[in-house]
């Protein structure tokens, strides 16, 4: 039987790849270190452990969630957390939708807007979700590029007015998967301007919202004045609390793309089990003594690995967010070909530039999430590993 046009016209699953290669080495009995998926490798905190255990014991939750936004509890939850984090008011339920984690609302919010013929701005190099759910809808990706030069940020003013007439939403992602940008006030501001100057909706996807390590929090593009009307912001819990396989996360901003998320996934899915929602909510409330834990781990991180690769002349910069570093490969590779190096020469996966977009070749990704019984001697011993590198 042949597949539906969608699935014949994308690649393959990046992650899908790297994991078969990966078994393969393993299947060889090779002891590999692993930078590869940013997956978190410590376990969800025991106060988010506790709250389920008494949740999934209340009744309540053993049924469909009738809500169609989330449950009161959770939502009020995430309310209180935009209000405490990011000073942004939000009303409940209009401008707040719960979601199965982040990546499902990232294509649901495509398919509640884009119609064959539309444009999708989308950054290059970036997660893979956003391009492949405009193909998806029978639209299509511009790709917006994010040059170290520019702060990894896109610049808005190279969109061909030609373009950005036809587009309809315009993806963010900050702090940025993969290069570990930062997004401050200015550039959301810019970019909410645009989005109303070209009638289009900002998406902006904080799922590293909480991973940073400067002393200035990465801000919520909702805090620009007006943004309620053209932005609505993905934030989730995966990244933040150890939570990624419990599938929770928000949508919130703007009245009207987050009713339109609201339709689409009341005909598809049937929400997040009201458990998770609960423990959620309580996870949001912990969040300021918990956070600091979180970032500390991955700071550690971050600095072993980049003071490691500076020792071998590597020209690697420090992430000011996300748990990645995005690391200059030496002249004359491909990212491919260095990332085939590290693993075969070096038993280190790493990711190529390339499967984020043509602007992530010269580049690989490494992430700072790697399970190893000791992490930061693990880094070490891959420094050690790459130190010998041809
Ligand atoms: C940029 C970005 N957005 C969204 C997601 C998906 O997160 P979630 O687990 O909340 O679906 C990921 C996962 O790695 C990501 O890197």
């Amino acid at each position: 039987m042949e597949r539906a046009y969608r699935l014949r016209t994308i690649p393959p699953y990046p992650f899908r790849e790297i994991a078969a290669l990966k078994a393969e080495k393993i299947a060889k009995g090779e002891k590999l270190i692993d930078f590869g998926i940013g997956d978190p490798d410590q376990p969800t905190p025991e106060f988010v452990l506790d709250a389920m255990a008494d949740a999934i014991r209340d009744r309540r939750t053993h049924q469909y969630d009738e809500t169609g936004h989330g449950y009161p509890e959770f939502l009020e939850a995430v309310a209180r957390h935009m209000q405490r984090r990011f000073g942004v008011e939000l009303e409940t339920p209009k401008q707040i939708q719960g979601t199965i984690g982040c990546k499902e609302a990232l294509v649901h919010i495509e398919w509640a807007y884009i119609d064959p013929g539309d444009i999708v701005l989308v950054p290059d190099p970036a997660y893979s979700v956003y391009k492949v759910q405009a193909t998806f809808c029978g639209g299509a990706a511009y790709p917006m590029p994010l040059r170290e030069e520019n702060g990894f940020l896109p610049d808005l003013d190279a969109v061909p007015p030609s373009i950005a007439k036809r587009a309809k939403l315009l993806w963010l992602n900050y702090p940025n998967n993969p290069t570990g940008a930062v997004a401050d006030l200015v550039f959301f501001e810019r970019a909410v301007a645009f989005a109303k100057q070209h009638d289009l909706f900002v998406c902006q996807d904080a799922s590293y919202a909480e991973v940073y390590y400067g002393d200035t929090r990465p801000p919520s593009i909702l805090q620009v004045p007006g943004a309620d009307e053209v932005a609505i912001e993905f934030h989730s819990l995966s990244k933040t609390f150890n939570m990624t396989g419990w599938r929770v996360g928000w949508a919130c901003g703007a009245a009207e793309p987050v009713d339109g998320l609201s339709k689409v996934k009341a005909n598809v899915d049937s929400g997040t089990f009201a458990a998770i929602q609960l423990a959620a909510a309580a996870a949001l409330d912990h969040y300021d003594a918990w956070a600091p834990t979180l970032r500390e781990l991955y700071r550690q991180r971050r600095d072993a690995l980049a003071d490691g690769l500076q020792s071998l002349g590597w020209p690697v910069t420090r992430p000011p967010g996300a748990f990645y570093l995005w690391v200059r490969v030496p002249e004359g590779e491909t990212s491919a070909g260095f990332a085939k190096k590290l693993l075969e020469d070096c038993g280190v996966l790493v990711v190529p530039g390339a499967v984020y977009g043509d602007y992530g070749e010269g580049y690989v990704r490494m992430s700072l999430t790697l399970t190893a019984e000791d992490p930061l001697a693990a880094i070490g011993e891959a420094v050690e590993r790459m130190g010998k590198l041809a």
